[in-house]
This record gives structure tokens, sequence and C-alpha cells, in this order.
């Protein structure tokens, strides 16, 4: 797979953060769910607690638990101290400052390590564009800060055949959030919706009631028609 952990600088978000994320009811919570590029965040966790169905899928999961720790532990004051340094890219709603922000992510990923220990068979290896599932294995797929952020990195070819991918394993995707990293509307998005679109798939943007990156506020789902 090629996938080294020195590449990767594990950052996981809350439960919270993810029913916010994605607009998530109480009759989604019952659905068949899949978190695509779930990374260390406590989503899994969390919802399993509550009695839902969640699989997480991410080549992290390759690594020991104690090896993502040392990663989570080698990379979190660098992380913490760009996002100081950034600070005036963030709205400081939800999370009001640095310090809740240190709180929240290191409960999130302190809960991810525990549950990834106790619970692997939540939590798969592999990555898109070919994800290890059957057809309609799974009602939703969520995919938080992957897709669409990092357009820079990853071309429109590799954004469509993911969505591809994802609208195989799922009836219905979601994707958050709509920016890249640099607080620009993705490159990609009107092409993929096009493509989606013109495939027999029905897309929409919809706000959401999460804005941690300024102005990222905003989700994409795809359901088949
Ligand atoms: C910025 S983190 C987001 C983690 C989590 N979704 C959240 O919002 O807290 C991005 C995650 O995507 C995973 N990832 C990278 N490439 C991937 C791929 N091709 N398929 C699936 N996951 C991937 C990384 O390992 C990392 O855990």
């Amino acid at each position: 797979m090629g996938f080294t952990l020195d590449q990767v600088v594990p950052w996981g978000r809350s439960y919270e953060e993810y029913l916010a994320m994605f607009a998530l009811t109480e009759a989604d919570m019952h659905k068949r769910i899949l978190g695509c590029g779930d990374g260390p965040a406590s989503f899994n966790a969390e919802l399993t607690m509550r009695g839902g169905k969640v699989i997480s899928v991410d080549p992290l999961y390759l690594f020991s638990a104690e090896d993502i720790k040392s990663r989570i532990d080698a990379t979190f004051d660098i992380v913490m101290e760009q996002t100081g340094k950034n600070y005036n890219d963030f709205t400081w709603k939800h999370i009001k400052d640095l310090d809740e922000l240190k709180r929240v992510r290191t409960s999130a990923m302190n809960t991810f390590l525990k549950d990834f220990h106790s619970k692997k068979e939540n939590y798969i290896a592999g990555e898109l564009p070919a994800l290890p599932f059957e057809d309609n294995e799974f009602d939703l797929a969520l995919c938080s800060h992957l897709l669409l952020l990092y357009s820079e990195l990853l071309s429109l070819e590799f954004h469509i055949q993911s969505m591809i991918e994802l609208c195989r394993v799922a009836a219905e995707v979601r994707i958050f959030p709509l920016l890249e990293l640099n607080r620009q509307k993705s490159r990609h998005i009107e092409a993929v919706i096009s493509y989606l679109e013109g495939n027999g798939m029905l897309c929409r943007t919809e706000i959401v009631p999460y804005e941690f990156q300024k102005g990222g506020f905003e989700m994409l789902r795809c359901m088949r028609q």
C-alpha cells in the first residue's frame, strides 16, 4: 500500500462534531454507517456505545494502537501550534479557544485508541478509491476532512473514482467540508457533482450546524435516485 505512519498527522474529531458536520438525525443513527477516512475520530466508538452500527475504514488502521498513539504524541503539539498561528482562519463559536480544542481532540483520540484496541472488527484497513466492501453494504457513508479538503493533493480523477466507490458501497454519501485547506471552495466540486448527476446520482450541497474552518459550513449529499 506504500502508506507509512510518518506521512500521517493523526487528528480526530469528536462524536458531537460528526453529528453536526453531517447533520445526522435520530433516524440516521439506526442506519448501517461507513466512516471513510475516520482516522482517530471517536465517532465509531461513541455511536457503537449508543447501539449504532458503524464500520470505519482508513489506511491508518494497518498500525497498532500503540504505534498510532506514539504518532499522535509526536505530532499533537505541532498541530496545536499551527492552529494557534492561523487562529483567524477558524471560528471559535462551537469550540471556544485553543484550550478547549486541545481537550476536545485529546478526548476524541483517547476514546478512539481504547476502542480501536478492544473492537478491532469495527476498524478496517483500506483506502479509497477501492474499498474492501460489497455493493450496498451500507446505508450511509460519511467522509470528513479528506475528499474535497485535499483537492490540491488529490486529483479530480481520484475524487470521481472515490465517489463512484462510495456510492457503490452505500446508498447515500455525505462529504464535509466543501472547502480546501486554504478555505477556497474545492476546485473539483463542480466537476464531481456534474459527473455524478450525469450518472444517475442526486447531489446537493446543504448548510449544516457546524463551522470551525471559517466558511466551512456545508456538506455534499449524494443519493441514488
Ligand atoms: C484529516 S484526517 C480526518 C479524520 C476524521 N475523518 C476527522 O474528521 O476527524 C484524514 C484521514 O484520512 C485518511 N486517509 C488518507 N488517505 C485515505 C484514503 N485514500 N482512503 C481513506 N482514508 C484515507 C487518513 O489516514 C486520515 O486518518
